[in-house]
């Protein structure tokens, strides 16, 4: 399989760098759009020991140089908070004003019920029950957090630049992204997946399947904090997820230069610039974190590793797989064999060899995919006994902290 590789080629250009703008996935409906059908909000955390709870969601912000007093005494808005399981973290640094913007009805209800029994001291957030296309701040908000939603459609771009008009002068915006070549053990999945789920099935049934199905892959994440069926519910039945794929190229094109790079989570970026020669234009840092990202796009594909970087041909090679595998899943899922050899198997072919020397524990999970997806019949003990696969799953929801210019 030839892909487009040259750094000169502007069309593949402009696709790695915004995956969905090609792609209209007619019927694919949002993530609300998706918990109002079901009446769900599928986020709910393990929050049976909430000092662990507490100290996870520390670290993660820590990890993109954010530290309690980021929060502590400032305006905060968190954008699509889902049942605020992740809030509870900003809550208890007592921010000055703390807004959560939700829609959804069953998650303002699951927020309602949070905060009842959160019993560390914090400051209760106004829960703000609108969409985010309606919103209208009085005033700018010193940190602006949104995880887990916006993806890389143009509809969302529009949004996510919305949103960043929102950061107060030298404000911080904390989003998440989901890397391309992240995505493909969930694409993987969702393809087994709609093998053996019949249509007819109501919603509770297939929630069933898939949990008995995937149980034993999600078993193998000692630090996984999500109940199985809600990891199913919003990976595997929610069609949301195949517009989730958003590029750290994608977001500083849409926020332009007033917005730095700050922080990431995975930690990407080693600046060896000097001292005195730190201070930069945005774009200058942008860059710089962009070719950090490029050389690691291999480590993206599997959680467990991490190489230090490589040649970044190699790794764009790996990133138009990616590409191509994630935009064929819409019209493969839940079709034959016939349609995974046509339309999926020759760039899952390119990934595997792209890894060969370098991750041989990830190359034997996608070649048990492989070897499952090319099978006429699949069961669900077929997929809950693929040992080599079940422990594969991509580095999906990754962060971002930029920083907005005085
Ligand atoms: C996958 S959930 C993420 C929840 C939470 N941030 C987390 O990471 O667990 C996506 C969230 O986006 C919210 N959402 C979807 N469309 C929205 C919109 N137009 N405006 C604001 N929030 C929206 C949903 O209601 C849901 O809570």
């Amino acid at each position: 399989m030839k892909y487009r590789t040259s750094q000169f080629d502007d069309q593949l250009t402009f696709i790695m760098s915004n995956p969905n703008s090609r792609q209209t996935k007619p019927g694919i409906t949002g993530h609300l759009e998706f918990y109002r059908e079901k009446g769900i909000s599928p986020v709910r955390q393990d929050l049976s020991d909430m000092g662990r709870h507490l100290a996870r969601r520390e670290a993660l912000y820590r990890s993109m140089g954010l530290l309690p007093m980021t929060f502590r005494d400032r305006t905060v808005l968190e954008v699509a908070p889902g049942s605020g399981d992740n809030s509870l973290f900003v809550a208890a640094c007592n921010p000055k004003v703390f807004d959560l913007l939700e829609p959804n009805p069953v998650a303002i209800d699951d927020i309602e019920t949070l905060y009842r029994s959160f019993d560390t001291p914090h400051r209760n957030p106004k829960v703000i029950p609108e969409k985010l296309e309606d919103f209208q701040p009085e005033a700018a908000y010193d940190v602006i957090l949104c995880e887990g939603w916006l993806g890389g459609s143009d509809k969302e771009r529009q949004l996510l630049g919305k949103l960043s008009g929102f950061v107060a002068p030298e404000g911080a915006l904390v989003i998440s992204f989901l890397p391309v070549v992240g995505a493909v053990p969930t694409m993987l999945r969702r393809l087994l997946a709609y093998r053996i789920l019949s249509a007819d099935a109501d919603f509770e049934t297939q929630t069933g399947i898939l949990t008995a199905a995937f149980g034993t892959h999600l078993d193998t994440m000692p630090k996984m904090s999500r109940a199985h069926a809600s990891w199913v519910q919003d990976n595997i039945l929610n069609p949301a997820v195949l517009a989730q794929v958003l590029l750290p190229k994608t977001v500083f094109e849409t926020l332009g230069d007033d917005f730095t790079i700050y922080g990431s989570n995975p930690r990407l970026f080693t600046d060896w610039r000097w001292y005195k020669s730190v201070s930069g234009e945005a774009h200058e840092e942008n860059a710089l974190f962009l070719e950090a990202f490029e050389g690691s796009a291999h480590n993206f594909l599997d959680y467990r590793i991490a190489h230090p970087p490589r040649d970044a041909e190699a790794n764009r090679v790996l990133e138009a797989a990616s590409l191509a595998l994630y935009e064929a899943v819409p019209e493969a899922e839940g079709e034959g064999t016939d349609t995974y050899e046509k339309r999926i198997a020759p760039h899952l072919r390119v990934i595997i060899e792209n890894l060969a020397d370098i991750a041989p524990e990830t190359v034997k999970g996608l070649e048990e995919a492989q070897a499952l997806l090319e099978r006429e019949t699949l069961g669900v003990g077929d997929i809950a006994e693929a040992s080599l696969f079940a422990g594969l799953f991509g580095r999906e929801m990754c962060y971002l902290t930029l920083t907005r210019r005085a």
